[in-house]
């Protein structure tokens, strides 16, 4: 009982130091998400865990080394005593360890529950992975670049794909990680909400090749007032009139892959000249293009469709994709193909 006593007490004073050490060097990084708090509880107990069982295991064995070793004038040699079984003691160390588990898989699926809630007004930028680069670009600004700047305290949403081979997305500070994958039908999504000004590195923490190790991209944290100046300063550089804007548009949005500019046939109609022609449609009727015709086409592609030219084919999200004024530049730029 003596024994007990002490040994038990040792292992409270150690389990604090162990604690106390693991806390003090500094094995994570600043806790710059709402997510990393998650993460860092977690962490934390899982310290509290460790740093009681090393304890209770140094401490046994140290204390028996010490006071139960032979003493000078202890002549008895032989074997120990042979202990054949104990329920007792096998039950115990079977259940502990069985309720200390399952406790920490609840824990484990709760916080991942908890990093993956997702708020209606998050930040989208769609991520490209590739050998060797990160690529960003803000969907609801079209800004493309190749530095990931987030707004502080609002969440944002990453949707993730790869041009080539598996990466993965980790900024050490964010805490949160997910690899990168190939294809368009494993599009991974990540939420972060970014809690501390400042400057971080997205890293690779995927082996993809013999650069995987610089595949590093700044991140920068800053103020909602300084990522709107971002934005503005960025817009601002956009090209202002309608035809650019309208060319630019029809690129990013992959309507180029079906429409040719220069006459040539394609899935769909080409453009050039098509402003003011006369086409015929699907159900023998003819129509004169103009803006009506062109905006009812583009928002409601399946409606009037020329002769010969297939249905169900163009996408049919473009009236909630593009707004009145994107819809003016894209004709605007067709009807300057003439
Ligand atoms: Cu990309 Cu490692």
């Amino acid at each position: 009982m003596k024994h007990l006593a002490i040994i038990s007490i040792l292992v409270i004073i150690f389990t604090l130091l162990a604690n106390y050490f693991l806390q003090s060097v500094g094995l994570l990084p600043v806790e710059a998400s709402e997510q990393a708090t998650v993460i860092d509880k977690l962490f934390n107990t899982h310290f509290w865990i460790i740093s009681f069982l090393f304890s209770l295991i140094s401490v046994v064995v140290v204390y028996s080394l010490i006071v139960f070793r032979r003493k000078g004038d202890d002549e008895d040699e032989g074997d120990g005593k042979y202990i054949t079984g104990n329920n007792t003691l096998e039950v115990v160390w079977t259940v502990i360890p069985l309720i200390t588990v399952i406790f920490f898989s609840f824990l484990g699926a709760k916080s991942l529950a908890a990093t993956k809630v997702i708020e209606p007004e998050a930040l989208n930028v769609n991520v490209t992975a590739g050998q060797w680069y990160w690529f960003f670009e803000y969907p609801d600004f079209e800004i493309k670049t190749d530095t990931l700047f987030l707004p502080v305290d609002r969440q944002v949403k990453l949707t993730m794909t790869s041009v080539d081979v598996i990466h993965s997305f980790w900024v050490p500070e964010f805490r949160v990680k997910q690899d990168v994958l190939p294809g368009d039908n494993f599009v991974k999504e990540l939420y972060l909400t970014p809690t501390v000004v400042g400057d971080y590195t997205v890293r690779c923490a995927e082996f993809c090749g013999g650069a995987h190790a610089y595949m590093n991209s700044p991140v920068k944290v800053m103020s909602k007032e300084k990522f709107q100046d971002w934005v503005d300063t960025e817009l601002g550089n956009q090209p202002k009139d309608p035809v650019s804007k309208g060319q630019k548009l029809v690129t990013q949005n992959g309507c180029v892959g079906c429409h040719s500019s220069d006459g040539k046939e394609g899935v769909g109609p080409t453009w050039k000249g098509l402003f003011g022609s006369t086409q015929k449609l699907s159900d023998g009727s003819t129509v004169t293009v103009d803006e009506e015709y062109l905006t009812n086409s583009i928002v409601k592609p399946n409606v009037q469709i020329v002769a010969g030219y297939p249905a169900n084919v163009m996408p049919s999200n473009y009236a909630d994709l593009f707004s009145q004024d994107e819809l003016s530049s894209i004709i605007a730029f067709i009807k300057s193909l003439q």
